[in-house]
């Protein structure tokens, strides 16, 4: 007796949700039809209680994205202390646009990539990372550009944080090409590497729907203030640069611009004391 009437009841508020879902999803079409695309966005990622379960979610595509190789190289040993005082770096920490002309440490770089979004750990079959993650779900992927790096071929990598190795995914792009995909940015296309962010979308839109188009920019913004510190600590420059043509960085990596999509590029190089900041 009391299992059909729930049944009955859960039934109509199901049908009552729906409704809503529905209603909502005009009301936001006609939202995003006046108003700006940001705002439109914002909109969109709301969380409500009727719909946010129910919206479809994207397949887990696995923590670890695999690329084909043509060419691997494995990391040195990253060093593990710096010797500088972490609230000394965060109060001395700039974007600095200006590289010295002597090539990139592979082990600074090596150090620079595991501080950032390396691997430190496993707990419970997740792994663990040096920085927080919406769900635990990890959506950063890092390239590298290098250009002038001690003991690494030029190319175009994908750093592989479970293994701290490169993946060499293609011949390195032409500074010209990076200094014109960057809004004419000079300063990227002259350091001796770039790291570059990527988000996966569908890692955290696996568990959290549309609502992740936020989250995956908090993390990614965690990444970046890692590199920032790690740059300060070791005496290397860095600068986060969002200003670039999406779809021409998507060509480059090879990627779909949906599911996962650029963020930031990072030029890192030696300090030039006394370089233009601001
Ligand atoms: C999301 C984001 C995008 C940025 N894009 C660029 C950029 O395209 N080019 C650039 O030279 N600096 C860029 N910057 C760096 C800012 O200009 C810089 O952080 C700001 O001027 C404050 O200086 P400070 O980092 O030295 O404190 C960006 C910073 C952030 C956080």
């Amino acid at each position: 007796m009391l299992k059909p009437l729930l049944e009955c009841i859960a039934s109509m508020l199901k049908r009552l949700r729906s409704g809503a879902a529905r209603l909502a999803t005009e009301g936001l079409r006609g939202f995003c039809e006046e108003h700006d695309p940001g705002l439109c966005l914002q909109e969109a990622t709301r969380i409500e209680e009727w719909g946010y379960f129910e919206e479809p979610r994207p397949r887990f595509p696995g923590f670890f994205k695999k690329c084909r190789c043509l060419w691997t190289v494995e990391l040195p040993p990253p060093i593990l202390e710096s010797g500088v005082d972490l609230f000394r770096a965060i109060r001395e920490r700039r974007s600095r646009r200006e590289y010295s002309s002597e090539p990139l440490d592979a082990k600074l770089l090596s150090t620079l990539l595991y501080h950032a979004a390396g691997v430190r750990g496993w707990e419970l079959g997740w792994p663990l990372r040096h920085y927080p993650s919406a769900g635990g779900l990890q959506p950063v992927e890092v390239y590298v550009v290098a250009w002038r790096v001690e003991s690494l071929r030029e190319g175009l990598y994908h750093y592989e944080p479970d293994a701290q190795r490169l993946c060499a995914i293609r011949e390195a792009p032409s500074r010209s090409l990076i200094t014109h995909i960057a809004l004419d940015q000079e300063h990227v296309g002259r350091a001796p590497a770039l790291l570059i962010l990527t988000a996966m979308y569908s890692r955290t839109a696996s568990k959290y729907g549309a609502r992740a188009y936020r989250y995956i920019h908090v993390d990614l913004g965690a990444v970046m203030q890692n590199v920032y510190l790690v740059a300060e600590a070791l005496g290397l420059a860095t600068v986060a640069v969002g200003a670039f043509y999406d779809r021409e960085v998507c060509k480059l990596l090879g990627i779909d611009c949906r599911w996962e999509i650029p963020v930031l590029i990072m030029p890192i190089g030696k300090r030039v004391e006394g370089g233009f900041t601001g």
